[in-house]
Formats: structure tokens, C-alpha cells, sequence
């Protein structure tokens, strides 16, 4: 595999490596989407954890692939094929880096932390699960981190078991031991809840399933985008992001798996890419990560996922860490003053997501009038209907930030929500 330096195309460098403290009027004006007017109103954007918008440097990185250098990667020896490859695995050495995983072999390419956690299941877990098994998961999960564990275990005849949570959205660590049994053969867990934004303890998380001889994938969707990520650190034997809610384009992502797991792992999908050989006899695999690349694989995503993470780098992600923590204890003291508005989620450790209800009105409501207002939020069940039962809701609003995001923003949402109330007085 190649290494980036050299190798990435110098203007992306150039682009990317925009330094600016962290003024926000700079910081805003490099994602062009923010300038919208909705309804009449200077768009404010609160559904981050949906997904985040993308600053031009990304943009411009597809752009420029298309109309500079786009071939196909790992195929030919023509000098398009050879460019446009050295920045797909320059891309895959960004987000080696981003996660401090050990090697870049031990990144590979998908379209998203859905799609990895099914290659998870589908490949490890399938080879490892049987009748009577258990797999561990917690109440807090998204359903993409449910439903291949379902999936799996219907397979199998195994067992899905939950760590349960507390009303506060912390999860229940003392069940965790006696959850973690002589069947328990993986442990899937979020490292920040997409619902109420609980942040979970997944070092320690680790270390006692670990002490079990249980692995641990780690569901890092929420936390990539506000956090530093440490996979050797955390320990865990897979990480599991989406570019699209990190800054990058949608459809691509990236599972992190400890490499001696993947190899030993059966490939996900057949196809080209994924092979040494293929004979009609037998077909020898390739090496990983292109063992679980079947097909020409999203390269433009890949290449803009990188200017992505070259983008939250440049900006410094201390920086960033540091600007959302204000964001959050400036919207949950302003949230908290208004009357009648509950915050749901109380966690003592939370980033990047507010959920609310309003006595007798529905999120939906909620959403739709602060739409009207220029304030985009998401309502719902946030794909986590069992965190909904779990708290006798059916739907909650959320406000969501980003690095671009205000105070300015946060008032905005404030202000919209007191029109809601009048509305419905
Ligand atoms: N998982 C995304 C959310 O939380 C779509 O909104």
C-alpha cells in the first residue's frame, strides 16, 4: 500500500490545510450551505447528529477528482488509475491517523457505520456465533447496531441480551458483569448514545469484557465527529464510523478492526478486489483490508471523507472539543429556562445532542414550527425506539451541533421554541 504524502494531489493539500483560530465567521463561511435562507430566515442548522454539513474543501475534493484525475483504484497501470489510487489509500492513511489504530491495513472502506456493523456480524459473527450463544449489546443503541445482532442470532438460534440503563440515559454498569457469561461472544456497544447523547465509558467497557475474553465492537457514529478517538487506547477489537456526520460525503465510512480479527475473518461479499486468484475450482482471497472491498468501492467518498478529516484537523479537534463543550452548557442552561421544556437524557457526561419534550405538543410539532422559523432540528424516535420505550416516549426533539455551530444558534433555537409555546397556548 502506498503512503500519503507525496502522493496527495497538492492543491487538496492547500485547501485543507487552512489555518484560522477558531473564528466563526471563517469557520462558517467555509461551508457554503449555511448562507441558505429557509422560509425567510437565515438557515440555523441543529440536526448534526442526522448529519453534518460539508465544508467546500470537501466539495471541491469530488469536484476536482472528477474533473483532474478519477479512474478506476487497485486496476490500472495508466497514470489516471495510478493518481487517483495513491489518494484512496492516502485516504485510508487519514482515517488510520484520525483513530490511531496501528495500521492501515486495519481500516477498511464502507458506506457507512451501518454497513460495518453488518460486515461485523456477518462475517465474524457468523463464523463464531452458534445455537445458544449470546451477543451483549445496551439499551442505548441505535437500530443499526440492534437489528444485525437479530439478525445474527435468528440465524443462529443465539441470544441477544441488553445492558440496561438508568432514566438518566447512563447505562447500568454494575449488570455488566453478570451480563458478560461463558456464551457472551461479542459485546456491540455505542460510544455516544445518537439519541440523548449520553457519552459511554467504553475504556473501562473494554477492559471488563476483555478480563471475560469477549470482544468489543465500539459504534463511534456520534462520537468521530466531536472526540478524539484512540482505538488503541480504548482497546476495542472494532470501531465503526460514517463519514457523512463526521463532514465527509455520504456513503462511506470506516470499520476499524484489529488486524489479526480480520484476517482471520471469512470475506463479507464476493466480487472483484476482494481476490488473488479465481479459478473455477477455488478462489484465493486477497489481503485485508481489500478482502472486504468487493467492487469498485466509493472513491470519491473515500477521497472527500480525507479532505474531511484533513478540514477537522486543520481547524485543530482540541479546538472543536473545546467550543462544543461551551455549545452544550450554553444550550442545556438556556434549554433549562424554559418553562414547561424537559430535557431528556441527563447523563453527567454528554456531547453533541440535546433531546427535549414539551409538555403537550409533539416533537413533530416542534420540528415543523421551527422550521418555520429557519431552525432545522430533528423529531422522532432518532432510529432508537427501545431508548424511547425505555422512557415511556414515543418521540423526542433534538438539537444537534457542529463545529459551525453558535450561540447565536442556540438563542435562535430558544426563541423558536417560544413561538412554539405560543402557538400552542
Ligand atoms: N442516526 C442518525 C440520527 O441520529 C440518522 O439522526
Amino acid at each position: 500500500m502506498t503512503t500519503p504524502a507525496a502522493v496527495i494531489p497538492p492543491q487538496r493539500v492547500k485547501d485543507c490545510a487552512r489555518k484560522h483560530a477558531y473564528d466563526f465567521e471563517a469557520v462558517r463561511q467555509d461551508f457554503p450551505i449555511l448562507r441558505q435562507i429557509v422560509h425567510g430566515r437565515p438557515l440555523v442548522y441543529l440536526d448534526n447528529a442526522a448529519t453534518a454539513q460539508k465544508p467546500r474543501c470537501v466539495i471541491e475534493a469530488e469536484r476536482r477528482l472528477y474533473e483532474e484525475y478519477y479512474a478506476n483504484i487497485h486496476r490500472g497501470v495508466h497514470d489516471l488509475s495510478m493518481k487517483c489510487t495513491e489518494a484512496y489509500d492516502a485516504a485510508r492513511e487519514k482515517v488510520r491517523r484520525r483513530l490511531n489504530a496501528a495500521q492501515a491495513e486495519e481500516i477498511v472502506f464502507v458506506r457507512g457505520a451501518t454497513e460495518a456493523v453488518n460486515l461485523v456480524a456477518g462475517s465474524y459473527g457468523r463464523s463464531r456465533v452458534g445455537q445458544d450463544d449470546e451477543i451483549l449489546i445496551s439499551a442505548l443503541e441505535h437500530h443499526s447496531n440492534i437489528v444485525p445482532w437479530q439478525m445474527l442470532c435468528e440465524e443462529k438460534g443465539a441470544r441477544l441480551r441488553v445492558i440496561p440503563m438508568f432514566e438518566t440515559g447512563e447505562l447500568d454498569l454494575d449488570a455488566l458483569d453478570a451480563l458478560l457469561g461463558p456464551r457472551t461472544r461479542l459485546l456491540a456497544i455505542t460510544h455516544v448514545s445518537n439519541a440523548l447523547g449520553t457519552v459511554i465509558p467504553v475504556r473501562e467497557i473494554v477492559a471488563r469484557a476483555h478480563a471475560r475474553n469477549v470482544p468489543v465492537l465500539v459504534d463511534g457514529a456520534q462520537a468521530v465527529p466531536h472526540a478524539m478517538i484512540d482505538v488503541r487506547d480504548i482497546g476495542c477489537d472494532f470501531y465503526v464510523f460514517s463519514g457523512h456526520k463526521a463532514y465527509g460525503p455520504s456513503g462511506i465510512g470506516a470499520l476499524y478492526g484489529r488486524r489479526e480479527l480480520l484476517e482471520a475473518m471469512p470475506p463479507y461479499q464476493g466480487g472483484g478486489n476482494m481476490i488473488l486468484s479465481v479459478t473455477f475450482e477455488k478462489t484465493i482471497y486477497n489481503e485485508v483490508p481489500y478482502r472486504f472491498e468487493a467492487g469498485t468501492p466509493n472513491i470519491a467518498g473515500a477521497i472527500a471523507l480525507g479532505a474531511a478529516l484533513d478540514y477537522v484537523e486543520s481547524l485543530g479537534l482540541d479546538r472543536i472539543i473545546r467550543h462544543e463543550d461551551d455549545l452544550m452548557s450554553y444550550a442545556t442552561d438556556s434549554l433549562s429556562s424554559v418553562p414547561d421544556l424537559r430535557i431528556v437524557g441527563t447523563a453527567r457526561e454528554k456531547i453533541g445532542v440535546i433531546s427535549f419534550v414539551l409538555e403537550d405538543i409533539h416533537p413533530h410539532d416542534i420540528g415543523t414550527i421551527l422550521d418555520h422559523e429557519g431552525v432545522a432540528i430533528r423529531s422522532g424516535h432518532h432510529c432508537a425506539q427501545p431508548v424511547m420505550q425505555r422512557l415511556g416516549l414515543t418521540a423526542t426533539a433534538r438539537a444537534s451541533f457542529g463545529l459551525y455551530n453558535t450561540r447565536e444558534d442556540v438563542d435562535a433555537l430558544v426563541g423558536g421554541i417560544q413561538k412554539v409555546i405560543e402557538v400552542f397556548a
